[in-house]
């Protein structure tokens, strides 16, 4: 993917940063924005012998998603990789929920999923070259989580704007797709869970682990690349089992 450049929202750390990484070892020069400090990513991505570039910027505002692709276009001319990765939910009981709860977490990761995705699609569909777009979902996107309804509803949504925009764009060889990661193993989850919880919980699942941040930007370097050539609509499970009927007996 040498020559190519993607933009990774939420790119300062996590799963965002995994995916910078990795798609910086596949060659690709990296734009990527976050609410938070640019953190270690510029220097990660720089090690690999690829660019960096870092744009403060919330993705729940459309103005500021303008600027951050015109900030890339201006520095690297070209946009052909979106990778929507910045989201957060509220924990929270149904009954307890309050408006604003619900509202901030559909404006970051439901609406700030559109708005990257149609200002990138746009640059895509102007420059003729294809492109891709990848959504980080999620495993709640299929079950019930409960004290999650605005998250769950977000990546359901995320689900089904990533099968609508890959056939609307497919005739600009846009391909969409999005990746449904199970429990891994982050900055945001770690204020929730301790070392020793995630490690005696990690055991309960399928593959005995969370996954490493690295393992979800694989798949989104598989998605991205030529290899995926032919694969666009398609939401890929990378949750070590997660969603498997819990029904395994260990022998
Ligand atoms: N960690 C998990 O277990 C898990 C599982 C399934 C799906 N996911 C999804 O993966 C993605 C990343 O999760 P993570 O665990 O790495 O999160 P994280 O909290 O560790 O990192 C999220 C990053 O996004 C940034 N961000 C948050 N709101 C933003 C905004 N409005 N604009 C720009 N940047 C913003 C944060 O500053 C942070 O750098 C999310 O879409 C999440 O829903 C995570």
């Amino acid at each position: 993917m040498t020559g190519k450049v993607a933009w990774i929202t939420g790119g300062s750390q996590g799963i965002g940063q995994g995916c910078a990484v990795e798609l910086a070892r596949a060659g690709c020069d990296i734009a990527f924005c976050d609410i938070g400090a640019e953190a270690e990513t510029i220097r990660l991505v720089e090690a690999l012998g690829r660019r960096a570039l870092f744009v403060e910027g919330d993705v729940s505002n459309r103005e500021s998603m303008e600027a951050v692709a015109q900030r890339i276009m201006n520095t690297y001319g070209r946009l052909d990789i979106l990778v929507n990765n910045a989201a957060f939910g509220v924990r929270k009981a149904f009954l307890d929920l309050e408006i604003a709860d619900v509202e901030r977490v559909w404006a970051v990761a439901l609406w700030g999923v559109f708005h990257c995705s149609q200002i990138a699609a746009r640059l895509m569909a102007k420059a003729a070259n294809g492109g891709s777009i990848i959504s980080i979902s999620s495993v709640h996107a299929e079950r019930a989580f409960p004290m999650s309804t605005a998250y769950n509803a977000a990546k359901s949504g995320v689900n089904a704007m990533t099968l609508t925009w890959a056939s609307e764009l497919a005739q600009y060889k846009i391909r969409v797709n999005a990746i449904e990661p199970g429990w891994t193993d982050t900055p945001g989850e770690r204020r929730y869970f301790s070392e020793e919880l995630i490690r005696e919980e990690g055991k309960k699942l399928p593959l005995g682990r969370l996954a490493e941040p690295a393992e979800i930007g694989k798949a989104a370097r598989f998605l991205a690349s030529e290899d995926a050539a032919y694969i666009t609509g398609t939401i890929l499970k990378v949750d070590g089992g997660f969603l498997l009927p819990m029904t395994t007996v260990r022998v």
